[in-house]
């Protein structure tokens, strides 16, 4: 084989395999962050997730194979701590936001749930990368959650629209300074979670019809539409500094949300 063959060929073929790799999934006890958590898992890795509440694995049988830590991204101080205690990792991901506080009026004078938004879910993903990146191995990688709104604004959620789209500018940046880590964003479109446990019933099944209807893909999402994007990340080393969209086609589109 001569030379210009040989820089032709990548020193391995990328599998889907985590077998032996260490993945922290922060809010990865509920919805998509334990899409992902059972995602990693079936790939081989061995998964610690960490968010405020200890689920019961009486009642949450599927969290049996992780380790389970007590975590709020709120607090710099606790993400520090735990981080310490977790020590080596391969993988980072950060699914963990709040789903209150953040609806409203731009015009609102009360700015506290915009500042408490920003603070978990920003700077929380920030701390987060900031103190696990010392104990990430050199061909790991950290992905960040987003959503469609990043692309697609809506009125009274400026806060949310704002806050992704800071998330994704921070995984971009990140890219260029943790290098070789690899560092991403997805953006979910809609996936049925308990996020969605605000509406009714009946409205959540009007959310869900809509979304079959209009959406490009005729679907709804689920955790596991957004695991699959996740164990692509961790486990392509030439993917670095991108969104990956798992929407369903929704920013394509108009609709209810
Ligand atoms: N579902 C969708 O359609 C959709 C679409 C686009 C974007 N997203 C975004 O995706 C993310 C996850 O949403 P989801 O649908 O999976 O909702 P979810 O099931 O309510 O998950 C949110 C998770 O975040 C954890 N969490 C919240 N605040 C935290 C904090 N301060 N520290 C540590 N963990 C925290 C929660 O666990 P604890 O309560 O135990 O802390 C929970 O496990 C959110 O940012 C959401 O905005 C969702």
């Amino acid at each position: 084989m001569t030379t210009s063959q040989n820089e032709l060929k990548p020193p391995h073929s990328p599998t889907h395999d985590l077998t032996g790799q260490h993945v922290v999934v922060v809010g990865g006890k509920t919805g998509i962050g334990l899409g992902m958590a059972l995602a990693a898992y079936a790939a081989g890795a061995r998964v610690t997730v960490a968010s405020r509440r200890t689920a019961s694995i009486a009642d949450h049988s599927e969290l049996a194979p992780f380790e389970q830590l007590v975590l709020d991204i709120s607090d710099e101080d606790a993400v520090r701590a735990t981080f310490n205690a977790i020590g080596s990792l391969d993988h980072l991901l950060v699914a963990a936001g709040p789903t209150d506080g953040s609806w409203g009026a731009f015009m609102d004078e009360d700015m506290r749930g915009v500042r408490s938004y920003l603070n978990s879910k920003f700077l929380g993903s920030w701390a987060c990368a900031r103190y696990a990146a010392p104990n990430l191995s050199s061909n790991g990688s950290i992905t960040f959650l987003t959503g469609g709104i990043a692309a697609r604004s809506k009125i009274g959620m400026t806060a949310v629209t704002s806050t992704f789209a800071a998330v994704e500018a921070l995984a971009r940046s990140l890219a260029l300074e943790l290098g070789p880590i690899r560092v991403n964003a997805i953006r979910p479109g809609f996936i049925d979670t308990d996020l969605w446990n605000f509406l009714s019933p009946t409205d959540a099944a009007d959310v869900r019809e809509k979304v079959r209807a209009n959406f490009p893909a005729r679907r709804i999402g689920y955790p596991a539409d957004v695991g699959h994007a996740a164990v692509f990340l961790m486990t392509n080393p030439y993917v670095t500094g991108t969104v990956l969209e798992v929407s369903g086609g929704e920013t394509l589109v108009d609709w209810l949300f």
